[in-house]
């Protein structure tokens, strides 16, 4: 049998590090791509990587290149290609910037890997799927954005330490845009089975929900010199498991919707079965009004974002 090719553009501290949790589970063969700017950076740590697999036993070929030709026939492709926010920089400066690297990534991918399923985790991520989707005029259910696994896992870490209890018996379910106003569902969170409003008091369930919309704001105020990266690429990887496995698990990702939940055309965090054809189906879940309001606020905030790229 073939194995996956998996192929990620941006080989920087995420970009590197869903490299090391795809090679472990042996999702298939990987190449990771940077610019020309930085030759030898991500051919260097593609092999020190491959040098760990005779240790830790796992038979995954990657490569490291600086040109697209090595990512042919990519069937999973993940873009962490882009910028930071740098002091004195606007999110509309960071948006014109990333908008620029990330439409040129997804036509190289439309390119190479036409039949790819494109994950997108450049920031602002609502705004760059957006992007990445009409760059490669791919089918959107094969252009997909991850936020909404990594805020849930926050969310779930944090209900776990709360209760005391292991992160593997929490459920959660988090919607919207990946920005202060995301929406994680104090209704739909379980520990084993038992809804969390049964466990936790609502004022202290409210700080929890909370301290998950800042998450990344916490992590980059302790590194004070990047932004988070475990957790981001676990959750990208556990996106690419989904579709190389085609596992159908049902994850919230920032996916296209056009009828669903109302929103007329935008990416935005929604729960979604994932398998080989990428968004295989959108999940709607029952809202009350206090759950929709805050939603509509989140992906109006996505369409405002949406509203300053300039491709
Ligand atoms: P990083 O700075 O460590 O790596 C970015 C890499 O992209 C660098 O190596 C850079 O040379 C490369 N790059 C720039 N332009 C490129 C191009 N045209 N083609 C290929 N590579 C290019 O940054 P990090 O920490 O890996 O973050 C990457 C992106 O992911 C950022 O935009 C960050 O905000 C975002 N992010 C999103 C998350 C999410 O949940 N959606 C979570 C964490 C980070
Ligand atoms: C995060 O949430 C920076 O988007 C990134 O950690």
């Amino acid at each position: 049998m073939r194995r996956a090719k998996i192929s990620i553009i941006g080989a920087g501290n995420v970009g590197a590090t869903c490299a090391h949790w795809a090679a472990a589970k042996e999702l298939g063969d990987i190449v990771l791509v940077d610019i020309p700017q930085v030759e030898g950076m991500p051919q260097g740590k593609a092999l020190d990587l491959f040098q760990a697999s005779p240790v830790e036993g796992f038979d995954s070929k990657i490569i490291g290149a600086t040109t697209y030709e090595p990512t042919a026939g990519s069937d999973v492709v993940i873009v962490t290609a882009g910028v930071a926010r740098k002091p004195g920089m606007s999110r509309d400066d960071l948006i014109n910037i990333n908008t620029g690297i990330v439409k040129s990534v997804a036509e190289s991918v439309a390119k190479w890997s036409p039949n790819a399923i494109m994950l997108v985790v450049s920031n602002p991520l609502d705004a760059m799927v957006y992007v990445a989707w009409r760059a490669s005029g791919f089918d959107p259910k094969k252009v997909i954005g991850q936020a909404g696994v990594l805020d849930a896992a926050r969310y779930r870490a944090f209900l776990a330490m709360e209760i005391g209890c292991s992160v593997e018996d929490i459920h959660a379910l988090l919607l919207g845009g990946h920005g202060d106003d995301m929406v994680p569902l104090k209704r739909y969170a379980f520990a084993g089975g038992i809804p969390i409003t049964q466990l936790i008091k609502p004022d202290r369930l409210e700080q929890i929900v909370d301290r998950t919309r800042k998450g990344g704001a916490e992590i980059v105020g302790l590194l004070k010199t990047g932004s988070a990266y475990y957790a981001p690429a676990s959750s990208t990887v556990a996106m690419t498991e989904a579709i190389i496995r085609d596992k159908k698990r049902i994850l919230a990702c920032a996916a296209y919707c056009e009828k669903e939940y109302r929103v007329g055309g935008y990416f935005v965090g929604v729960p979604c079965v994932l398998g080989t054809d990428g968004v295989e189906k959108i999940i709607e879940v029952e809202l009350d009004e206090e759950e929709k309001a805050m939603f509509q606020t989140s992906v109006d905030h996505v369409k405002e974002l949406v509203k300053a790229v300039k491709m």
